[in-house]
């Protein structure tokens, strides 16, 4: 699946995208269906539920935000996929008063477990959303990366203090509740009784790159993006990457 985004916003998504491209055409293979069951928890206006629906999936949305359900509602129908996009009002605790338990083939629960009250309950309902054959795609703001970021940027003093806090908040003006090291993410996927099936790092130099060399610089924008597909596989770089992407897999689609 090529990046559905505009080219610049690829640099935010794309490595997730490939990661998920990969995941959904095994399930497809393994399932022998080319429409799978999604659900997007915490999917806000459809950044990936939308395109994800015109792969041709059935997408249910869950969000508190009834903002962003309008706006899902108007992009579905403007990309015409209205039809395979179903935007719901809930949260990640209360999920199954909105959707069905063990109802899907694949989970998304992308930049949400930074705002949940209990993060463990919000990825055990999820890996409980998921067929007894099924991939969880989970997505959030890393430690390491906040850290290089203040750091860069001068701000010493933040850049420790979300390194000594335990939810790695910078300070009171930091507009992230909570973030996460590789390690507290894949601990929270094994228990809730998935396999790891792949960590990535997202945005490792994406975001400490002054804009204008992506933006003027011929090619720069295309070498960038194949340097970030590049460190996001390397264990190294997930210590600094702005968030991290971890794909869970039930044992049985592990065996699919
Ligand atoms: C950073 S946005 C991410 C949106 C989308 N997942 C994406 O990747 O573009 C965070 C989303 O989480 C939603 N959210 C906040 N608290 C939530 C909760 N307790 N349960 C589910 N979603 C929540 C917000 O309404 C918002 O749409």
């Amino acid at each position: 699946m090529s990046d559905p985004m505009r080219p610049r916003a690829a640099l935010r998504t794309a490595v997730v995208w490939e990661v998920l491209q990969d995941a959904l055409e095994r399930r497809v293979r393994a399932t022998g269906r080319q429409a799978l069951d999604i659900l997007d928890t915490g999917g806000g206006s459809g950044n990936f539920a939308v395109p994800l629906a015109r792969l041709g999936h059935r997408v249910t949305v869950v969000d508190p935000s009834p903002n962003a359900l309008f706006a899902l509602e108007r992009r579905a129908a403007e990309e015409g996929v209205a039809d395979r996009v179903r935007g719901v009002q809930g949260d990640a605790h209360g999920l199954f008063d909105v959707a069905e338990r063990g109802g899907y083939d694949v989970v998304l629960c992308h930049g949400v477990l930074e705002y949940v009250d209990d993060p463990a309950e919000g990825v055990r309902n999820a890996v409980a959303a998921l067929r007894p054959e099924g991939v969880l795609s989970l997505l959030a703001s890393g430690l390491g990366g906040a850290v290089l970021a203040r750091a860069l940027a001068g701000h010493f003093t933040e850049a420790r203090q979300a390194l000594d806090d335990p939810n790695g908040r910078w300070g009171t003006g930091d507009p992230m509740p909570r973030r996460f090291t590789a390690e507290q993410l894949t601990a929270l996927v094994e228990g809730a009784g998935l396999r790891i099936g792949a960590v990535h790092g997202v945005r490792v130099f994406a975001d400490l790159v002054p804009g204008v060399l992506v933006d003027t610089e011929p090619g720069a924008l295309d070498a960038l993006l194949r340097l970030e597909a590049a460190a996001a596989e390397l264990a190294a770089f997930h210590s600094v990457a702005t968030q991290l992407h971890v794909l869970g897999e039930t044992r049985e689609a592990r065996g699919a």
